[in-house]
């Protein structure tokens, strides 16, 4: 379903030096896998699924899509279906919600996209996300848990073949996080999930992509292994020391859990 080979990223900062933000990535998602992207902030995550939505392009590299290689000629020729196809949802919820009411947000993408029943469409995934009580809100006087949810149904109405998630839960308290976690595993959809929060890891998917501090890719395998695996997780900082104390004895060690 999608394939990157050998992909990088740079840009150019005020003086001009080049900065690497991803360095020879390469990986394959199959269809229906649901796979996590895990890597500390500015290790390269949102530029990763942002290439893999067709808003950037990759300085060298190749990023190909149900076989088909994902460039500027492609989209130009293939913007709707791809658009169609490959759902991205930004780190930051508001900046994606641009619509008066929260139903015009829903329904927004089914016009778009040439859908029927609209309607019918709009109220059932406000059922299936439990935000039919805020239909005829303004999606940006709603709180982060609800804003996540509308830019999620808004996302999911259109069917997207593949779910490009930028750290879902980052806005979402513990019984939301539970809610999200068990819908995207119930959802028949190939999805990455970026988060830096590593204690989500097992629920959400089986498999986890990291992207280590120097901005390739340090592990691809199975959570559980990852689980196991410290020096991975140290050397990609996903594990943090603290100190504590046992028995009135203060020490440091690594910890797995996360601050959210
Ligand atoms: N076009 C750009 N101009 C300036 N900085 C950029 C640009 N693209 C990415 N960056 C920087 O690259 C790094 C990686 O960013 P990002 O992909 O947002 O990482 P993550 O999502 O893992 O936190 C960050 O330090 C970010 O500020
Ligand atoms: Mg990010």
């Amino acid at each position: 379903m999608i394939e990157c080979k050998n992909l990088s990223y740079n840009y150019q900062d005020f003086q001009l030096n080049t900065i690497e933000v991803l360095k020879d990535i390469s990986f394959k998602i199959d269809k229906g896998e649901k796979v996590l992207l895990l890597g500390i902030n500015g290790s390269g995550k949102s530029t990763l699924l942002k290439l893999l939505n067709g808003l950037l392009y990759a300085k060298s590299g190749e990023y190909y899509f149900k076989n088909e290689l994902v460039n500027k000629k492609y989209l130009k020729a293939n913007s709707k279906d791809f658009r169609k196809s490959v759902s991205l949802q930004m780190q930051d919820p508001s900046s994606m919600l641009f619509n008066p009411t929260v139903y015009d947000e829903i329904a927004f993408g089914l016009k778009h996209f040439g859908f029927e029943s609209v309607d019918e469409r709009v109220y059932h995934y406000a059922k299936v996300f439990e935000i039919e009580n805020i239909l005829k809100s303004s999606p940006l006087s709603l709180s982060g848990g609800q804003k996540q949810k509308v830019l999620l149904a808004s996302l999911l109405c259109v069917e997207p073949e593949v779910l490009l998630l930028d750290e879902p839960t980052a806005h979402l308290d513990p019984p939301t996080t539970g809610w999200l976690v068990e819908f995207l595993d119930s959802l028949d959809v190939t999805a990455l999930i970026s988060t830096h929060n590593i204690s989500l890891g097992k629920e959400l998917a089986g498999r986890a992509i990291v992207i280590g501090i120097n901005h390739e890719i340090v592990y691809d395998g199975e959570v559980q292994a990852l689980l196991e695996d410290m020096p991975t997780l140290i050397k990609a900082q996903l594990v943090h020391k603290h100190k504590h104390a046992h028995e009135g004895v203060e020490h440091k060690h690594y910890h797995l859990h996360s601050w959210t």
